[in-house]
């Protein structure tokens, strides 16, 4: 059960290129610790500094509390486990996982007998005498998890294990691997760019943002209270609801955010107003997810939004219908990662700081501001008069229905807003703390 902590670590390749940039984060004996981020944000090279297959450029990498940038990957007791893992084709799948125990000079009578274990664990005690090729994709895959844990080793990494899978066999290992590392007691870093994965594994979840650490958590404290907007829009399905709001505070009464053509109320007497009256007469984004959005009859006193249907999204389970509410949207959806392909991810991000910049006409990034300025578009009024670009358009609020529900698009429909469950974030994307929930 090793414990981690990163101090300050950095990692500068020799192109220049900050692949990791001052990440402090420590990761807990026997803890299963998910990194998660967009393609290009710097997982895998966490990863592999504290496998020691890549010296930090700064900063401390240790191990059960020693310093360990100077210890060579096998004296670090780590076993990694990567999507393009490689088993030998020649050998069986019993000596395939028997392998890396050789190699230890463990003796061939405990050496059966640990394999044996292993395999039944992880389901393929039946399969020990195939060879690779005979095996299906996710048997191959336990193979690998095997032929890793066998030494059991006190850490070990993960790095998008489940990438090549079909969703039905990723969801089934999900909860084997999780399952398996818990019963083993060994300690898990486990990277992915699937957040759907990282909440349902993680005991605790680090999200990652071009080489910097945006927010570590348990999923629930993540979710429920991200600390900045990009966690707020890279978790959960449907994505929250990001709204531009101007903040007008009427004294004694309520302070109002104006959404567009539609206003909600916090009531002066909810300790949240005295914050966000901070921000009168400037913008803000407010987010809600989906769980935060009721149906209800279009007379409805109380918090209620009313929209008309754009378009409907049928998942079986329940239906999402996408409001059109007159408000502008602030739109996070590029930083989604390798599904856009290669350099998509990246892309995205750099969008991102566009929209925030667009959004507030400044940056706190340079290099994005630089771009920015390139393009001719640090100019706030050109912010205002530009609408239905990628990344500011009309909202389209995501309300969840029952499944199949007998309305369609056009149809109006009204909305309670929960207004306990309202995120707010500043200009520059960070959590507005109100000291609630
Ligand atoms: N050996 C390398 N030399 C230069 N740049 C690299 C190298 N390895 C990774 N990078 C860059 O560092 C950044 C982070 O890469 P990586 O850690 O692989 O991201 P992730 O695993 O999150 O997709 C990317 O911009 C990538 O292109
Ligand atoms: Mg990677």
């Amino acid at each position: 059960m090793t414990t981690v902590a990163l101090k300050d670590v950095t990692k500068v390749f020799q192109d220049g290129t900050v692949a990791v940039d001052r990440i402090n984060l420590d990761v807990n004996g026997g803890e299963f610790m998910v990194l998660l981020g967009p393609s290009g944000c710097g997982k895998s090279t966490v990863l592999r500094m504290v496998a020691g297959l890549e010296d930090p450029t700064a900063g401390a990498v240790l191990l059960d509390g020693e310093l360990a940038n100077d210890l060579s990957p096998r004296d670090r007791k780590v076993a990694m486990v990567f999507q393009d893992f490689a088993l030998y084709p020649h050998m069986t799948v019993g000596d395939n996982i028997a392998f890396p125990l050789r190699l230890a000079k463990v003796d061939p009578l405990p050496r059966g007998e640990r394999v044996a274990d292993v395999a039944s664990a992880l389901g393929i005690g039946d399969v020990l005498g195939r060879k690779p090729s005979q095996l299906s994709g996710g048997q191959r895959q336990r193979v690998a998890m095997g032929r890793a844990i066998v030494r059991r080793p006190g850490l070990f990494l993960m790095d998008e294990p489940l990438s090549n899978l079909d969703s039905g066999l990723r969801a089934e290992l999900r909860a084997e691997i999780s399952g398996l590392t818990r019963e083993l007691g060994v300690t898990t870093i486990y990277v992915t760019h699937d957040q759907a994965e990282a909440l349902t594994m993680a005991d605790r979840v680090a999200i990652m943002r071009k080489g910097v650490l945006q927010d570590v958590g348990t999923p629930t404290q993540v979710y429920g209270r991200p600390a900045t907007l990009y966690v707020a829009a890279f978790l959960g399905s449907p994505r929250m609801n990001l709204l531009e709001a101007s903040v007008y505070v009427h004294l004694d009464r309520y302070v109002a955010l104006n959404l567009g053509d539609q206003s909600l109320y916090l009531p002066w007497d909810d300790i949240r107003s005295r914050v966000v009256a901070h921000y009168h007469g400037e913008r803000i984004v407010v987010g809600m997810r989906a769980e935060a959005l009721t149906p209800v009859a279009p007379d409805t006193p109380g918090h209620v939004l009313q929209g008309r249907i754009r378009y409907l999204e049928h998942h079986g389970h329940e239906s999402l219908a996408f409001l059109d509410i007159g408000a502008t949207a602030i739109v996070v959806d590029e930083m989604s990662g390798p599904a856009e392909g290669a350099g998509g991810g990246q892309r995205g991000l750099r969008r991102f700081g566009q929209v925030m910049q667009r959004f507030t006409g400044r940056s706190g990034d340079a290099e994005e501001a630089s771009t920015e300025q390139a393009q001719g578009g640090n100019n706030r009024n050109s912010v205002l008069n530009d609408p239905g670009r990628h990344h500011r358009r009309p909202a389209e609020l995501a309300v969840r229905l029952a499944p199949y529900p007998a309305v369609s698009s056009g149809h109006p429909l009204a909305v309670s807003v929960r207004m306990d469950a309202l995120h707010f974030f500043d200009e520059r994307g960070d959590r507005i703390d109100v000291g609630w929930r």
